[in-house]
């Protein structure tokens, strides 16, 4: 059921970040005031938002929310996503069927297959590092180290060949300009068909060589089923990562202290990775879910069944009620238990490869750029306040 847009006047909903660091500023008084709140989606439509750290925890974990795209109720923040909802994917489904789709993929991302990727992505990012030198100041840190850090590790993960690598990198980053055309898109879809079909022909030792081995060949799922999976993990793992980079960055010059103090000790590295990704929490929208069965959150709410939830991720990590000084910037911060990676049974499959070439690019940015600097004033940065994943179109740097 979608309640009516006839409701009493609420909120619209996403909320904008004021300062780009922080969450929208309404949502410490929703903490305060109560477990959930209508809010107005931008296709009109109400839904529910849940601030509080608890809350969005049990929630993530509760049967009685689904992440069926397909369900009615099933609140959705762009037309973009409406329309990738139709496509069949694990993070789409709901236990049972969920789980033994996620397993496929696994093996992919255990710590062993996760550290046997590190002297590719060093070397990758030594070089792109060593051409940053080389080029113009200032530079743009966007295009010339958040993007091309994550294409390698995604190649890599998925078996790029080598010798296609070039246009991969090429199709995966002209879809992160602005508005790309839709060719781009239609590129890229034939690339990942050409590349499934090779493994299928000729399975090797990555990803998608077994699973075209295990699944495919025994026809437990089609080539298109495994088309759309490399997919998932492609826009799952790109953009995130990317934002993480440029937005990481840009927190570590906000804050030199904290910067000289990882530069002289690197080994401040992973716990710092973990406080950025609490503190920025890009990636909140991705956990939006709808009730299957009426929720009780006490103080008198009551989510209904068939209602849109969107359980507040970036809200729960600076909830006072989980963490102390949460507006605080903290690389010394010992609770690691944030949100940024959702939690339950999605929580993000790609978690441990993210922070890995999160650490890799911030040890050697730092390093080898002792007086990298912004080369424009803060105010001029242009965020990505509209989209579903935070994130800054540009960082001009120079050093
Ligand atoms: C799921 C964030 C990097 C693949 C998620 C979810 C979040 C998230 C919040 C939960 C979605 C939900 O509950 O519905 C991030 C952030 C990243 C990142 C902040 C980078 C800093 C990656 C990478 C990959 C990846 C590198 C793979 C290459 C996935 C997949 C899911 C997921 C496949 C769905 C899991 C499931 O439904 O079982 N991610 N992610 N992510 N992520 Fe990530």
């Amino acid at each position: 059921m979608t309640i009516e847009a006839t409701a009493p006047p609420v909120p619209d909903f996403p909320m904008r970040r004021g300062c780009p660091f922080d969450p929208p500023p309404q949502y410490g008084p929703m903490r305060e005031d109560g477990p959930a709140f209508r809010v107005r989606l931008p296709d009109t439509t109400i839904a529910w938002v849940v601030p509080r750290y608890d809350d969005v925890r049990r929630l993530l974990v509760d049967p009685r929310i689904s992440s069926d795209r397909t369900r009615p109720g099933y609140p959705f923040l762009t037309e973009d996503s409406r329309y990738l909802s139709k496509v069949r994917v694990f993070v789409g489904m709901d236990p049972p069927e969920h789980g033994p789709h996620r397993r496929m993929f696994i093996p992919g991302f255990t710590a062993r297959r996760i550290k046997a990727l590190r002297p590719a992505i060093e070397e990758n990012v030594t070089q792109r590092l060593a051409e940053l030198t080389a080029g113009p100041r200032p530079a743009d840190l966007v295009t010339a180290l958040a993007l091309p850090v994550p294409t390698l590790a995604i190649a890599q993960l998925l078996g790029v060949p080598d010798e296609d690598y070039t246009r991969f990198a090429a199709l995966t980053g002209g879809l992160m300009t602005e508005n790309p055309p839709r060719e781009l898109f239609d590129e890229l879809l034939a690339f990942v068909r050409a590349l499934v079909s090779a493994k299928c022909a000729e399975p090797g030792e990555d990803m998608l060589g077994r699973i075209a081995a295990e699944q495919v060949a025994t026809g437990a799922m089609s080539v298109h089923e495994l088309v759309v999976m490399a997919l998932l993990l492609l826009f799952a793992g790109y953009e995130t990562t990317a934002n993480m980079i440029a937005l990481g960055t840009l927190t570590l010059l906000q804050h030199p202290e904290q910067l000289a103090e990882l530069r002289a000790d690197p080994s401040l590295m992973p716990a710092a990775v973990d406080e950025m990704l609490r503190y920025l929490s890009i990636a909140e929208l991705a956990t939006c879910r709808t009730a299957v069965a009426d929720i009780d959150l006490g103080e008198g709410v009551v989510i209904r069944a068939g209602e849109g939830v969107i359980p507040l991720g970036a809200s729960a990590n600076r909830d006072p009620a989980a963490f102390e000084r949460p507006d605080e910037f903290d690389i010394h911060r010992t609770e690691r238990h944030h949100l940024a990676f959702g939690y339950g049974p999605h929580q993000c499959i790609g978690a441990n490869l993210a922070r890995l070439e999160l650490e890799i690019v911030f040890t050697a940015l730092i390093r080898d750029f002792p007086g990298l600097r912004l080369a424009v004033p803060f105010g001029e940065l242009r965020f990505k306040r509209d989209a579903n994943l935070f994130g800054v179109h540009e960082l001009p740097v120079t050093w």
